[in-house]
Order: C-alpha cells, then sequence, then structure tokens
C-alpha cells in the first residue's frame, strides 16, 4: 500500500472517480487484496459494464463493497449473529460475507440470480474514500481479464483493461495479493466458499466450527456454491504443474524437459531458487513467511507470460493459514495438474 497517497476528500484523483462512479462509469481501484473494477452497483447499466470489459460469464456474481455499516442494512434481509462478529473483528478487510439480499434493490445483475449478496468492507484507505464519496454501493469484481490472474498493481489493470474502462486510481501494491474469504452466513454452520485473505483459522477462533465447501476439494465431483469457482483462473499462457517434492525432484523435471527441447520455468522461493537452473526462475516470496507469497503469487504467474517458457513447475505450500488460499489460486492455475515425487 502506498502510503504517501491523499486520501483527502479533495484528492482530485479521487473525486474524479467517485463522480466517475456516480456517472455509471467503471473505474479500477486499489484494495488490500487486489485492485477491484468497481461500479454502481444499484444500476444495471453500470454493472452491464463491469460484466463487458472483464469478458465476465453473466452467471458469476459480483461482490458489493460499502464503506459504513448503515450501507449494509439497507442491502440485507438480516445480518445474523456470527455475521456480526465477523463484521465487529474483521471489517474493514479481506472477508465477504453472504447475506439474504433484499428484493429490488441491488441491480439483478450483481447477484446473478442468487437470493445472496455478497458484502465486504476493504481495508485500503483509497478505497473507502472513493465509495464514501460515490455514496453508492459499489459492485466490484478483480480489475483483470476474465480468467487472468487479478491485478496487485495498477500495470496489470492496464495490461488487461486498458482501453475497456473509464480509468484507474493508481495507489501502488495491494498488501495481501489474494483476494477476499468468502464466508456464506446464512446457514447454520457458516461455509467458505472462497479461502482468501482471512484463514480458516481465524475464523474459528472467533465463530467456533465452520464448514469448507466440499466442492472446493473434489473439483470435478462436485459442484462448488461459489459460481466463480468452477471457471479456470489465474492460468499463464504456458501449462502450470505443481510438484510435491525435493527441490532435487523438480530439478530433474526441469532436466528432462529441457532435454526434450522445452523452454523450462519454475515457481521457487527465496529460500530455494539457487537450486534451480533453468530458462526463468522466478522466487513468489519466501516459504518461511506465506503472507509474503501470497502478495507476490499473482506478479509472479503473470511474469511468465513475457518470458519465453512452454511449462512450468510450481513449488507447492503447506495448507495452514494462508496456505490454502495459495494453494486453492495455484491448483486453479495449473489446472489441478500435480507431479508426486
Ligand atoms: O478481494 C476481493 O474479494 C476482490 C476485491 C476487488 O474486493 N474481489 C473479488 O471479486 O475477488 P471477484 O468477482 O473476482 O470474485 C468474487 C467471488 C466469485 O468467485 C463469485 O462467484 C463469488 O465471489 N460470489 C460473489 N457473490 C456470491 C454469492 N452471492 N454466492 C456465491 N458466491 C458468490
Ligand atoms: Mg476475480
Amino acid at each position: 500500500v502506498d502510503k504517501n497517497v491523499d486520501i483527502s476528500p479533495n484528492n482530485p484523483q479521487l473525486e474524479k472517480a467517485a463522480n466517475l462512479l456516480k456517472q455509471n462509469e467503471v473505474v479500477a481501484f486499489p484494495t488490500e487484496t487486489v485492485y477491484g473494477l468497481g461500479a454502481n452497483a444499484l444500476s444495471d447499466d453500470a454493472v452491464e459494464k463491469i460484466f463487458e470489459a472483464k469478458g465476465r460469464p453473466s452467471d458469476n456474481p459480483l461482490i458489493v463493497h460499502i464503506a459504513e455499516l448503515s450501507q449494509l442494512e439497507e442491502i440485507v434481509t438480516f445480518i445474523p449473529e456470527k455475521a456480526k462478529i465477523l463484521m465487529n473483528t474483521f471489517w474493514p478487510g479481506p472477508l465477504t460475507i453472504l447475506f439474504n439480499r433484499k428484493p429490488n434493490v441491488l441491480s439483478e445483475k450483481v447477484t446473478a440470480g442468487m437470493e445472496t449478496v455478497g458484502i465486504r468492507m476493504p481495508d485500503h484507505p483509497i478505497a473507502l474514500q472513493i465509495i464514501h464519496q460515490s455514496n453508492l454501493p459499489i459492485a466490484a469484481p478483480s480489475a483483470n481479464r476474465s480468467g487472468r490472474p487479478s491485478p496487485t498493481i495498477a500495470e496489470h489493470v492496464l495490461e488487461d483493461l486498458d482501453g475497456r474502462i473509464a480509468g484507474i486510481v493508481n495507489g501502488g501494491d495491494t498488501g495481501v495479493g489474494v483476494e477476499s474469504t468468502v464466508i456464506d452466513c446464512t446457514q447454520d454452520i457458516p461455509m467458505i466458499l472462497r479461502p482468501g485473505g482471512v484463514s480458516k483459522e481465524e475464523i474459528e477462533q472467533v465463530i467456533g466450527e465452520i464448514a469448507i465447501d466440499p466442492g472446493l476439494e473434489n473439483k470435478n465431483i462436485i459442484r462448488p456454491k461459489s459460481p466463480g469457482m468452477k471457471y479456470t483462473h489465474y492460468a499463464p499462457d504456458a501449462p502450470v504443474y505443481l510438484v510435491e517434492g525435493t527441490t532435487n525432484f523438480l530439478q530433474e523435471l526441469v532436466r528432462n524437459k529441457q532435454n526434450d527441447g522445452m523452454k523450462v520455468g519454475v515457481i521457487a522461493t527465496e529460500e530455494t531458487q539457487k537450486e534451480y537452473v533453468a530458462d526463468a526462475v522466478i522466487s513468489c516470496g519466501k516459504r518461511g513467511d506465506l503472507h509474503s507469497v501470497a502478495h507476490s503469487l499473482y506478479d509472479t504467474l503473470r511474469a511468465f507470460n513475457n518470458l519465453d517458457v512452454d511449462i512450468i513447475f510450481a513449488e507447492t505450500f503447506p495448507l495452514d493459514g494462508i496456505g490454502l488460499a495459495i494453494m486453492n489460486r495455484l491448483e486453479k492455475a495449473a489446472g489441478h495438474r500435480w507431479i508426486h515425487q
């Protein structure tokens, strides 16, 4: 997060962004997770522009971003006790909570026909200020072309959406680096539909037992409850393989492919990158600090598109804490292709 950005209400950039949103245009802005592509959630026209710019399937609902708790009551029918605890603990922050929505408030296109709506209050001064100044609930998916890794710097947004949107507010790089956790609080036992910036362990500490959508684990057998989780996503142009094994084992895979005449990339970590000889080796952070991996993951995946590689081997990570979100995104980038030692 760029601490130098002027977030006073008279910053002309933020004022312009808020005005564009009021005029039902789409504007990209930073949040603490990834850049979002915002639009007035009350307007069919505005929301339609998001789907067009991203090339997003219309059956995939959008998250609504708010800056004040008072906005929530206008949108949802009921705030369950456990949701209140989660809001008090993690908002503003990387947690999206599903509520039952009031009819005829939001554009139907936001929720793609679902009875629930996902809401979050982002923990980023620019996002909060823009939402506040627009005085609207803001629908905002990640600001990437559908299927590409989510943007963590303004340049990623330009790469994907230049010429397709009204503007970008550049706030430097985002903090968390992976998207918010999506949790359904309309059931007795809340269920995580997408792992993200707030971990399962952190949530359980405040509300006790929660479930994880079984559709996340049994990829092809059960349909995930979150429509977005069924699409291929985050994939670089070259195929990615997840490797479970030692660095020597991974290096052997590299050598074999190079012997076949292929150019090979490796997604490594600070601790291991020196152990590989390949056509491109990129560290996605420190294995000893999984938050640093989450922070750099999408930038790493994008970087391979500017490198001449035919195949990518990626190290894998433990599933604890933010590791669950990291592995969920890596699995999607790899289309669930694994190589075990
Ligand atoms: O961190 C984030 O959440 C970012 C920033 C910009 O806030 N936004 C984001 O939005 O990741 P998007 O649209 O890329 O992902 C939203 C995910 C999708 O997987 C979507 O299917 C799911 O949330 N989702 C949204 N509303 C839902 C609902 N009512 N029921 C089930 N899943 C829902
Ligand atoms: Mg997205």
